[in-house]
């Protein structure tokens, strides 16, 4: 029997980097999957990809920013699937090289509104299904960003370190609910989110060694150590850990 068979699992930001390999994962282990992201396109050849390899997924449009738009995507998947037991709010993005003066208040918004307000509004959306289904887990995809401060990335560091302590109250509210609450705060992950950063420090040869020296593991993570992390969390193996914020950093936060 596999590890996931008959569990109904939710990724935001499933379209691409951490997300996708995460939703391949769960897939791989017998669960359904919905990919949640703004670009369905994507998002249709992600769940292709999965039913191709024998497993069961489905797309759904869903911007994390947007009420309206987390309600529908959170309806037409339990609609879908039957139920959900699994969510992985990994949607994120960064504005990086930059100070708090150096970032526009527009920039501040957008990086709060998708990691920070994108992770409440799922969660509060999908809490009431997983009472309604007799538990579940929420895992966050917050960032070492979240445990520690980095320089350049004042709003980044700030919402992931909003996401860490979300993670640790709803942990609490919800501990009696039977749904666990927990994040992963990864290091440097070889993403298209990483190789974007890397072209704006001046190109993927020019500063890849400054992502690999700084982990004391001397590299930077696939998409695929994450995700396993992620579906330990998911997992029933994890069924006494709840309000965790797992360090995915080769050592990183460590030091
Ligand atoms: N890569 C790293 O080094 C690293 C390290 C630590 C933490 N993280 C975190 O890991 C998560 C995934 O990042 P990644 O590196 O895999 O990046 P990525 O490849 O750029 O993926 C980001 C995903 O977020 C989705 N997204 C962005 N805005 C959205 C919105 N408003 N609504 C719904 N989905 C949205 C994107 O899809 P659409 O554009 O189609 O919506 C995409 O699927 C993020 O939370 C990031 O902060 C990454």
């Amino acid at each position: 029997m596999s590890r996931f068979e008959g569990i109904r699992v939710l990724v935001t930001g499933g379209n691409s980097g951490i997300g996708r390999a995460t939703a391949q994962a769960f897939a791989a282990e017998g669960a359904a999957v919905a990919v949640a992201a703004r670009d369905e396109a994507r998002s249709d050849i992600v769940a292709a990809e999965i039913e191709s390899a024998g497993g069961r997924a489905v797309a759904v449009r869903c911007d994390v920013t947007d009420e309206a738009s987390c309600r529908s995507a959170v309806d037409a998947v339990v609609a879908t699937l039957g139920g959900l037991d699994v969510l992985f709010n990994n949607a994120g993005v960064i504005y990086r090289e930059r100070t708090a003066p150096e970032t526009t208040p527009e920039e501040w918004d957008h990086t709060f509104a998708v990691n920070v307000r994108g992770t409440f509004l799922m969660s509060r959306l999908v809490v009431p299904v997983m009472i309604e289904g007799g538990g579940g887990v929420i895992v966050n995809n917050a960032s070492y960003f979240g445990l520690v401060g980095g320089k350049g990335t004042a709003a980044y560091s700030a919402a992931k370190g909003a996401v860490v302590l979300l993670t640790k109250a709803m942990a609490l509210d919800h501990a009696r609910d039977g749904i666990r609450v927990n994040c992963v705060c990864p290091g440097s992950v070889d993403t298209p989110m990483l190789r974007g950063e890397m072209e704006e420090m001046g190109g993927a040869d020019a500063v890849r060694h400054r992502f690999e020296d700084k982990h004391p593991v001397g590299r930077i993570a696939t998409p695929e150590e994450v995700a396993a992390a992620v579906l330990y969390l998911a997992s029933a193996e994890a069924a006494f850990v709840t309000g965790v914020a797992l360090p995915i950093d080769g050592g990183l936060t460590a030091q």
